[in-house]
C-alpha cells in the first residue's frame, strides 16, 4: 500500500494535540500503522492482537518473517493479561524498572495471536517511558506490537526524520516528539525459564536485574541466542564501512591512517586526537557512555548524509552501559583496529576509485 505519509508533531509529555491522537488512533484500531517516540528509539505501532496489522509491519519494514515483536502495554496489570509468569518474577522487575527500557520475555497466554511472536510460545513485554506512546496505548486501548521503526537492517531511529527517511510512503502517520532519550533498544530479559538470562544488553543492566532479582542473570545469550531471533541478523549498517578502532591501537599507528586517508572523506566516532587537514565529516564525541549511546544511531545516518566513504568509532569500555553499546556497534562493523597490520588490511580493503575527493 502505498501512503502519503503524515510527519505531526507533539508535546514530548503526551499532552495537547486531541486531534492528532484521535486520528492516531484511528488508524491502529483499523489495523494500521503509526511510529510513535518511545524513551528508548522510535517504534513502529499497531494493534499487537490482530495477525493482519502485525503482517503490516513486517511488509513495512521488509523484517525477516521469524523475528518477532516487542508489544507494549500500559501497566503491570495490562502485562498480565497477556502473558504468565511461572517463577513469580514480573512483579519485582516491573515495579523496579517499568515504565522504562527493559523487555522481559515470558509464556503467552493462548488467546494472544501467535502472529506477534511468530509462533513462538513466549512474548516479549514492555511499558515505554514516554508520554506519546503511554498516552497511544491508553487511548486506542491496544497493546501495541512495535519494533524500530526503521527498514529492517538500517540504524535504529532515534529521530521522527530518520523514520521519514526510511518508511516514506510505506506507512500513513508519525508523531514527532523529538528526540528519543536512551537512544539504543532495550534491554531483553528471558524470564520464562529457571534461569533468568539477558538476549540483548541495553541501559538496564544485568547486575540492577541481580539485584532486584535476588539471583543470577545470565549475560550472554551464548548458545541460547536462537530464542531471540533478532540478534541473529546483520543490524544497523550505514552505507560507508564502519571500523572499530581499539584503545590498544599505537598513537603512531593512529597517525599513519590519518595520512593514508588525506584523500578521503571519513567519520569518526571517539576521543583520539585528529590531525589537522584531515577529511573528517563528521564527529561523534562519545563523550561518556551515555552519550555515545544517545547519539550512536544518529551519529551513523549523519555519516552516511555527509559522504563519509568511511567511518571509525572508538571501542567503547566494555562496563556498564558499554556492553550495550558494543553490542551494538559490533554488529554495525566490518572490524576491529588493533595494530598497525590491522591498519594496513583496512587500507587494502578500501576500494582504489573511492580514492577520488568526493564533494
Ligand atoms: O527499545 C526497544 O526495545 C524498541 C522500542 C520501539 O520499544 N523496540 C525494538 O524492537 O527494539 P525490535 O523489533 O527492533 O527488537 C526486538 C528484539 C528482537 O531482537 C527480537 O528477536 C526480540 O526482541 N524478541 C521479540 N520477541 C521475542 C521473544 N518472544 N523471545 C525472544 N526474543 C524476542
Ligand atoms: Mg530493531
Amino acid at each position: 500500500m502505498k501512503y502519503q505519509t503524515a510527519l505531526v508533531k507533539v508535546a514530548a509529555d503526551g499532552l495537547g494535540s486531541d486531534k492528532i491522537y484521535s486520528a492516531a488512533v484511528t488508524i491502529l484500531r483499523s489495523g494500521g500503522l503509526v511510529a510513535f517516540p518511545s524513551e528508548t528509539v522510535y517504534g513502529l505501532g499497531a494493534d499487537a492482537l490482530r495477525a493482519d496489522a502485525v503482517a503490516a509491519i513486517f511488509a513495512a519494514k521488509n523484517r525477516p518473517a521469524d523475528n518477532p515483536l516487542i508489544v507494549h502495554v500500559g501497566d503491570l496489570q495490562h502485562a498480565r493479561k497477556l502473558v504468565e509468569d511461572p517463577h513469580g518474577r514480573l512483579e519485582k522487575l516491573a515495579s523496579a524498572f517499568w515504565p522504562g527500557p527493559l523487555t522481559v520475555v515470558l509464556p503467552r497466554r493462548a488467546h494472544v495471536d501467535p502472529a506477534v511472536s511468530r509462533g513462538l510460545n513466549t512474548l516479549a513485554l514492555r511499558v515505554p517511558d514516554h508520554g506519546v506512546a503511554l498516552r497511544l496505548i491508553r487511548e486506542s486501548g491496544c497493546a501495541l506490537a512495535a519494533p524500530s521503526a526503521n527498514l529492517s537492517g538500517r540504524p535504529s531511529p532515534t529521530q521522527a526524520d530518520h523514520v521519514l527517511n526510511d518508511l516514506s510512503g510505506r506507512i500513513p502517520m508519525i508523531l514527532d516528539a523529538g528526540p528519543c532519550q536512551v537512544g539504543i533498544e532495550s534491554t531483553v530479559v528471558d524470564i520464562s525459564n529457571s534461569t533468568v538470562r539477558i538476549l540483548r544488553p541495553g541501559q538496564v543492566q544485568a547486575e540492577a536485574l541481580e539485584k532486584v532479582l535476588g539471583e543470577p542473570v545470565t549475560r550472554d545469550a551464548g548458545a541460547q541466542k536462537h530464542r531471540s531471533p533478532g540478534t541473529r541478523y546483520r543490524h544497523y549498517r550505514p552505507q560507508a564501512p564502519v571500523w572499530v578502532v581499539d584503545p590498544r591501537l599505537p598513537a603512531a599507528d593512529w597517525s599513519h591512517l590519518q595520512k593514508q586517508l588525506q584523500a578521503f572523506r571519513w567519520g569518526y566516532g571517539g576521543q583520539r586526537e585528529l590531525d589537522p587537514g584531515g577529511r573528517v565529516v563528521t564527529q561523534l564525541l562519545c563523550d561518556g557512555a551515555k552519550a555515545f549511546a544517545r547519539d550512536f544511531y544518529a551519529a551513523l545516518r549523519q555519516f552516511d548524509a555527509n559522504g563519509a566513504q568511511l567511518i571509525l568509532i572508538d571501542k567503547p569500555e566494555l562496563t556498564g552501559l558499554g556492553t550495550a553499546l558494543w553490542d551494538r556497534l559490533k554488529k554495525a562493523a566490518e572490524g576491529e583496529l588493533c595494530h598497525g597490520n590491522d591498519v594496513e588490511a583496512l587500507l587494502a580493503k578500501i576500494p582504489s576509485n573511492s580514492t577520488k575527493n568526493r564533494t
